[in-house]
């Protein structure tokens, strides 16, 4: 995976329709982060592209994740074929029937995928309102949806991408703001200033000659300079995959505490690490955060992680007075291991 934060999903709309398993091959190796696919109905947008079963027979074909974006009328009918194609996840139009809206993200929750809404240029922010903690990713369109190879609309990204980020708040680290549409090297800077996650690149990619993964990188690299450089004071991003530790506790309140950091939408990965041994054996585990979401982390959790040290300190205490201290997990021998040498043998 790429270090620095912005991400780049390759859109295959441009690529050749009749041999999308080498364009996919081709992107992969290419470097692309993962694919984005428009999924065209001819009535929401006046142009046809692929269904769920093309999506289907890519998706054994490469480990990376496949966003779809559906740019049809009528999501709630289709959408669980989309998920049992193997979507990653699903983003549909907030311009379509509301009625549809609400049930169609709750599917896609509800399969475990990440759930989208999308919203053409003309469309306000405030339409995603009343779907609120349903969705956990924001696509702002930056041209008409319909075709590839158009031109990005500047004011409509400056107007929405920073903006979106408050409608995904629930997902501090998982949610994300997506561009769509005109996105090159020449657009990748501002978005990437804009604080944009993932960036929708299409036709650019598949010009003939053009050298695919520079391109990638380009993009990528111009939008982690925007970001550095407009949105965080100079200094360069956090890798969307670094993670921190956060404290060190024994099992029993690690998992406690992880459970009540993770409710407000902050994963934590329960790791035995270095931490100390306890009186019963058993190493501490270390409980990693998102480097990125460390500060948010602290701020919410600071006073648990000291009220859960103390009542480590509590239950080592009455471990002890009531077991008293068994040695260290590690420290015994496996069951048919070697015996250490003795020294000088
Ligand atoms: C347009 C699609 C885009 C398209 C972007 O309706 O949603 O994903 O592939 O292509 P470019 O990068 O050429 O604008
Ligand atoms: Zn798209």
């Amino acid at each position: 995976m790429a270090g620095g934060r912005a991400r780049v999903a390759v859109s295959i709309l441009d690529a050749d329709h009749s041999n999308m398993a080498h364009a996919i091959r081709r992107a992969e190796r290419e470097g692309a982060d993962r694919f984005h696919i428009d999924v065209m109905d001819g009535h929401f947008v006046p142009n046809l592209t692929f269904g769920p079963k093309m999506i289907k027979g890519i998706r054994p074909r490469t480990e990376l994740p496949l966003d779809a974006h559906l740019m049809i009328s009528d999501p709630l009918t289709f959408v669980d074929e989309f998920l049992d194609a193997g979507c990653d996840s699903v983003t549909f139009h907030v311009e379509v029937e509301p009625a549809q809206i609400e049930p169609a993200l709750r599917k896609i929750r509800a399969a475990g995928r990440a759930p989208g809404l999308a919203v053409k240029p003309k469309t306000p922010l405030s339409a995603l309102e009343p779907y609120r903690g349903l969705f956990d990713i924001v696509l702002v369109m930056t041209v008409e949806p319909g075709f590839g190879g158009q031109a990005f609309m500047k004011e409509v990204a400056a107007e929405k991408i920073l903006a979106a980020r408050a409608y995904i708040d629930h997902k501090p680290v998982e949610g994300e703001v997506q561009v769509d549409g005109g996105v090159n090297r020449e657009s990748a800077e501002f978005v990437g200033g804009l604080g944009v996650d993932i960036l929708v690149v299409g036709s650019v990619l598949w010009i003939k000659g053009r050298n695919m993964g520079r391109e990638i990188r380009l993009v990528r690299a111009l939008a982690d300079e925007g970001y550095q450089y407009r949105l965080n004071d100079g200094r360069p991003p956090i890798p969307r995959d670094a993670m921190v530790t956060f404290t060190q506790l024994p099992r029993h309140l690690a998992w406690a505490l992880m459970a009540e950091i993770e409710k407000g939408g902050i994963p934590v990965i329960p790791l035995r690490g270095s931490g100390q041994f306890n009186p019963d054996g058993v190493r501490d585990y270390d409980l990693l955060v998102p480097a990125s979401a460390e500060a948010l982390a602290v701020e919410r959790h600071d006073a648990d992680r000291a009220r859960y040290a103390a009542a480590a300190t509590a239950w080592r205490e009455a471990y002890i007075a009531e077991f008293g201290v068994k040695p260290p997990e590690t420290l015994r021998p496996m069951p048919g291991s070697a015996r250490p040498k003795p020294s000088g043998a």
